[in-house]
């Protein structure tokens, strides 16, 4: 069943049982007190009769003085122990009630009855007739019209129902079509964007602030959130595929050329082979780290564990050194024994990063510093290099960003190294500072907590 039905149907329902218990119980609240108070009336009008009868015994006709008190709808009746000699005298218009039986009660008693389909309220009291025996003194009346006004009440009651459950299927309509208009608009932009396959968003402006409102924007949100990460991986692949299309170029024509002409001509095969060397280890890098960077956050899988940072930093730096060849100068301030807690492995790469870079893009010594300073262990990367202009700066990080492509393609950088490190940082929990200045050198400071 829809939604829409679903709501219509159950606010329906439950107004419908509420307005019928409601009307059902002043029903029967109503009548109950009707017809108490008409046995009552005739309860005490038998009373007041016995009591006339027993102070005027010396009446000589008990059957004139029934024809004095006979109710205008009902009968009057004295009847003795042995039911013989009863006396009835009835209205004109019941005179049907004289061929009922008559029956001793020893007590008082009042009731209602039913008799030839009529209600009647009865009563009889103990009376003294004048020779001394105790009778019956019973007074019956017809109740038909508060019966009739109950009829009257219980036809008002249904009308009443049925007219205010109208009220009720337009509201519950409303309600329902409240509730579910901005959800098939929802579905109508999903299937929308199914279809076009674009970004689509609700409207919602003028709506009021409520929940359905808020259900709106966080699905926009989520459309934005979806659209950034599409085009971001979209620019990336397209990066990817153009940056790894060179390195495969040069490879492809380096190979024809050693086909055709290699085994002739000996310097060119040197030549290419050492170009296609050169570009296949650059593609191995790159693809390297491209992967590495298409891992999200939680998959990079930490290995932690308590670092000598001495002894890492010296290990790390004399490697760098034999690699290229490149003379470091080493400015340690640290105690010895001072330990960290981080991922050796993923911390060597990051130095390697900006180590490599500071190497590539400078020609003097290259300055590593080391020391604590407000509780916090600084490693600083200096070199007096090319530099980076300042309207560079802020993009240096991103990925594929190369300041001089030309000159960077010689120095076979790809411009993944910064925001690989980026992203190292986050993991391993380190700030990152690079400052530059053109012509005069780069340093880049690591915030380590310890
Ligand atoms: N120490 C530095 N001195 C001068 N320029 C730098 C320095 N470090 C980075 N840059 C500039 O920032 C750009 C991005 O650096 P990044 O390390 O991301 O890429 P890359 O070095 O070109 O390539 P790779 O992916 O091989 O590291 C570099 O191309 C370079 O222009
Ligand atoms: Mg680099």
């Amino acid at each position: 069943m829809k939604l829409r039905n679903k709501i219509n149907l159950y606010t329906a329902v439950l107004f419908s049982v509420l307005l019928l218990l409601m009307n059902l119980s002043i029903y029967f609240l109503f009548s109950n007190l009707i017809l108490e108070s008409e046995t009552k009336g005739v309860k005490e009008e038998t009373e007041k009769i016995a009591e006339v009868f027993n102070q005027s015994t010396k009446m000589a006709e008990e059957g004139e003085f029934l024809r004095a008190y006979v109710p205008i709808d009902g009968m009057i009746r004295i009847i003795k122990p042995n039911r013989q000699g009863t006396l009835t005298t009835t209205s004109p218009t019941e005179i049907e009630l004289s061929k009922e039986d008559a029956i001793y009660y020893t007590g008082e008693i009042s009731k209602r009855m039913m008799i030839n389909h009529r209600t009647y309220a009865f009563a009889s009291m103990p009376i003294i007739l004048s020779d001394g025996n105790v009778a019956n003194l019973q007074i019956m009346k017809n109740i038909e019209r508060a019966i009739e006004n109950l009829k009257i009440l219980r036809i008002v009651l249904i009308t009443v129902t049925l007219i205010a459950l109208i009220p009720v299927f337009i509201s519950s309509r409303l309600l329902s079509d409240l509730l579910i208009k901005p959800v098939t608009s929802m579905i109508k932009t999903m299937t929308e964007i199914k279809q076009s396959g674009q970004f689509k968003r609700l409207p919602l402006e003028g709506k009021s602030k409520d929940e359905l409102h808020e259900m709106g924007e966080t699905f926009n949100h989520m459309i934005d959130l979806l659209e950034t990460n599409f085009e971001k991986q979209k620019q990336f692949v397209s990066n990817a595929s153009h940056e790894l299309k060179t390195p495969l170029t040069v490879i492809e024509s380096y190979a024809s050329l050693l086909k055709r002409r290699g085994m002739q001509e000996p310097e060119l095969f040197a030549e290419s082979i050492d170009a296609i060397h050169s570009e296949a280890i650059r593609m191995r890098d790159m693809t390297e780290q491209l992967l590495l960077l298409a891992k999200h956050n939680e998959q990079w899988n930490l290995h932690m564990s308590e670092v000598n940072l001495n002894e890492f930093l010296k290990q790390t730096l004399h490697a760098f050194q034999n690699a290229y060849n490149r003379k470091i100068i080493f400015n340690n301030e640290l105690q010895p024994s001072l330990m960290v807690d981080t991922d050796e492995q993923k911390l060597k790469q990051l130095m390697y990063i900006f180590l490599d870079n500071a190497r590539k893009y400078s020609d003097k010594a290259i300055t590593v510093a080391a020391r604590i300073k407000d509780g916090q262990v600084f490693i600083q990367m200096i070199d007096q290099g090319i530099g980076i202009h300042k309207d560079e700066l802020p993009k240096v990080f991103d990925r594929f960003y190369r300041v001089d492509k030309a000159r960077n393609r010689k120095s076979g950088g790809s411009g993944l190294g910064l925001s690989l490190a980026k992203e190292l940082g986050e993991v391993l929990d380190i700030k990152i500072d690079l400052e530059s200045k053109e012509g005069i050198g780069t340093t880049v400071t690591l915030y380590l907590q310890f």
